[in-house]
């Protein structure tokens, strides 16, 4: 298949291709086609761009998507590491679209754009996430507690607030659960979100359902299977030390205290 192009920078005011100063540069994005209508075999197709290496991945396949290929599918919504919707592997690598810099991936070869990995892929990089969501709800994402509702707002100290700071900041994007060799042989396993999930509520002094997420997380499928790999830790594009929050749980089903 001939590799589609596109040579000319459109935003206003862009230099024109050639001249001197000019940011814009030839990148191959190689894209992991799946089309189930088309054909069961999934496929790389090239698409060549000329453009600013400053950009993200995600400007490169909008600009695919809207002037090469409009068939071309993929999430994103927030465009700016809020949402999660846009992780993806680049360079094999799980990482948020909307947050990766052309620059920082050696735009010199091929960049290698494909679906995180499983879960099953529905078209190009859109995978089906309901198994990811429904572990996720699978730990009661949510504030339990007992007694009647207050009457003022349940208060807590600054020290308590920290021991679960950490994983108030993930965006349920998947990069961690589907980074995970242990998930990729068994999709049985809650996976790093569903438990970093559940250990932003465990360790919250305001919480009373600690023991339920825990006995829910000593399953067979649950935090055990984790092999201590700290994939998770490096995929997640909020920096949370998901690992330590894994090991945080384990010790809490050991001990009892959280
Ligand atoms: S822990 Fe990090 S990588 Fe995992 S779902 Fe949350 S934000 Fe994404
Ligand atoms: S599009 Fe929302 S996180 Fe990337």
């Amino acid at each position: 298949m001939a590799t589609p192009t596109l040579e000319k920078a459109d935003e206003a005011g862009a230099p024109e291709p050639g001249f001197a100063d000019s940011p814009y540069i030839t990148v191959t994005f190689r894209i992991r086609r799946f089309n189930p209508e088309v054909s069961e075999e999934a496929s790389w197709q090239d698409f060549q761009l000329e453009i600013d290496p400053k950009e993200r991945v995600l400007d490169a396949l909008h600009k695919i998507k809207w002037e090469l290929d409009g068939s071309l599918t993929f999430r994103r919504s927030c465009a700016h590491g809020i949402c999660g919707s846009d992780a993806m592997r680049i360079n094999g690598r799980n990482r948020l679209a909307c947050k990766t810099l052309i620059k920082d991936i050696n735009p010199e070869k091929p960049i290698t754009v494909e679906a995180i990995k499983g879960l099953t892929v529905m078209k190009d990089l859109v995978v089906d996430m309901e198994p990811f969501f429904q572990a996720y709800r699978d730990v009661m994402p949510f504030l339990i507690t007992t007694g009647n509702e207050p009457t003022r707002e349940r208060r807590q100290s600054a020290e308590d607030r920290e021991r679960f700071d950490d994983t108030t900041k993930c965006i349920l994007c998947a990069a961690c659960t589907s980074s995970c060799p242990v998930f990729w042989n068994d999709g049985q396993y809650f996976g790093p979100a569903a438990i970093v999930n559940a250990h932003r509520f465990i360790f919250d002094s305001r919480d009373e359902g600690g023991e339920q997420r825990l006995e829910i997380l000593n399953d067979k499928d649950g935090v055990w299977r984790c092999r201590t790999t700290f994939n998770c830790s490096e995929a997640c594009p909020r920096g949370i030390e998901v690992t330590k929050a894994i090991q945080e749980v384990k010790r809490a089903l050991i001990t009892r205290r959280f």
